[in-house]
Parts: structure tokens; sequence; C-alpha cells
């Protein structure tokens, strides 16, 4: 499990995040909703490690993450890419990690099966589409074995064929990953089993989804439209828990 101790981290005075205190859990699927700027990039980059807390820790197994624990894949795919085709883009990332050579083939193998992506083995990552690429990103991840995956925004630049696909893909993915994204599309609040919400630099909300969408009805109006259209029924605002617990069973 991944615990975050009182952890603090400001860009610039006003912009950032206060005196968090969560855990991830393992086999959580935890979604991080909050407006834009509330923060969530940036609780994503210190867990990833990219950022270090100004004040505060954060332990994996009760220590500092070690590389390649947390494996982070971000909203726009260009901006990991670093080599020139889609083989070498996996083994750099196992490169930095150390790992033996005779394995690092395996794994790049074994991650883009996973992704449906072998077919790119030899394209410039450059060449890719927008969805191919946000797979090939997620490939030099998982080549990696996280324990952690970090899904910040990964769908904002996908269509909607390209957005289902990876749901597809998702939905494997949360069987085998710990997993902590965000993102701004209701949809995709269906597959996590717990909802943190970020205002005003705090998590103010940690939770499960019914529990979430009684307590902020703004959110909770999507799932009830939903649930109209599907059921052709009415639904009055007092059964917000009840309809989003219809609307995902497994709740
Ligand atoms: N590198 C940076 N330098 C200065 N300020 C930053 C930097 N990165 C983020 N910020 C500021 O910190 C705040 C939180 O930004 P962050 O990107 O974490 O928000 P977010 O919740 O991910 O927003 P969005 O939903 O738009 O992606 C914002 O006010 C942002 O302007
Ligand atoms: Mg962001």
């Amino acid at each position: 499990m991944l615990t975050v101790e009182n952890t603090t981290y400001y860009h610039t005075p006003g912009h950032g995040i206060e005196n968090l205190c969560f855990t991830v859990y393992e086999q959580d699927c935890l979604v991080l909703l909050g407006a834009n700027g509330s923060g969530k990039s940036t609780v994503l980059s210190l867990l990833a490690g990219l950022l270090t807390p100004q004040s505060g820790k954060i332990l994996y197994e009760g220590n500092p993450v070690k590389p390649g624990e947390i494996g982070i894949v971000f909203q726009h795919p260009d901006d990991q890419f670093i080599t020139t085709s889609v083989m070498d883009e996996v083994i750099f990332g196992l490169e930095n990690l150390q790992v033996p050579r005779e394995e690092m083939t395996a794994r790049a193998y074994q991650a883009l099966d996973e992704v449906g992506m072998r077919w790119a083995i030899e394209r410039h990552p450059m060449t890719l589409s927008g969805g191919e690429k946000q797979r090939v990103a997620l490939v030099a991840v998982l080549a990696m074995r996280p324990k952690i995956l970090l899904l910040d925004e990964v769908t904002a630049m996908l269509d909607s064929h390209a957005r289902s696909d990876f749901y597809t893909l998702l939905k494997t993915l949360k069987k085998r990953y710990t997993i902590v994204m965000t993102t701004h599309i209701v949809e995709e609040y269906l597959f996590a089993n717990r909802v943190c919400y970020l205002q005003n630099h705090r998590i103010v909300f940690d939770g499960d989804l019914p529990a979430f969408a009684a307590h902020y009805p703004t959110y909770a109006m999507p799932f009830i439209i939903e649930f109209q259209r599907t059921c052709h029924l009415p639904i009055c605002i007092q059964t917000y828990e009840e309809c989003v617990k219809q609307i995902w069973p497994s709740l």
C-alpha cells in the first residue's frame, strides 16, 4: 500500500496541495476528482516521484518509493517519447531500471501484447495516431512492471472509438494493477471503487461512488440522467445513492 502523509507541495503561493493524507490500497481503482487547477496532476506527480514533497512523505510498503514501482501515463503521450521506435521506447525505460538485457525483450513483447501494440514495434512513436501513442506510452510503463499505475486524464485526447477501446483495456488492467487516475469524463468514474475529491488544495472527500454522489449532487447529476435514459424512470432527488447503485450494481 502507498501512504501519503501530511504532504504539502506548492508550485507557487496558492497553487498546489496542502497537508494531503490518504492511502492507496492494493487493488484500488481510485479516481481523483477536482476542478481544473485543483491539484490532481500535482498529486500524481508527487506519487510518481516527479515532484518531491516540500513537507510530509510518501511511502510504498513503508519505504520511500523505488524507481519503477509507480508508473505514470499523461494526457499528452508526446511528452513521454524520447526514442525513435516503439521498441526502443519500451527498452529505454527498462535500461534506466537496469533490467537484465536478456529479460528486456521478453518484458517488452509481453507489454506490447497486453495492449495489442506488437504490430507497431518498429514504428516511430510520432507517426502513430493519438490513441496508438497513448497505448505505447502505457506499454512503456507496463513493461517496468509497476506496483501502481497512475493515469492522468489519459483519454482526454482520444476520440470516442479509441476511448471505448481504452475502457476495454482498463477493465483488464484493473484486475492486475492498483490504479490511481484522474479524469473529467463521467463514464470513467465507473471503473473506480473509490473517489478522492480535491478542493481548496485538500482532499475533502474520500469514499465510494454512491456516497460521493450523495455528497456532491453536481457530480451525481450525470449518473441520474444516464439512469433515466436507460431505464425510462423518473428519479427523485432523494435517491442518489440508490440510483448510482442501480447503474453500477458492482458497487
Ligand atoms: N510547473 C508549475 N509551475 C507553476 N504552477 C504550476 C505548475 N504546475 C501546476 N501549477 C499550478 O498548480 C495548480 C494545480 O495544477 P494541477 O496541474 O495539479 O491541476 P489539475 O487539477 O491537474 O488541473 P487540470 O484538471 O486542469 O489538469 C494550478 O493552479 C497550476 O497553475
Ligand atoms: Mg491535470
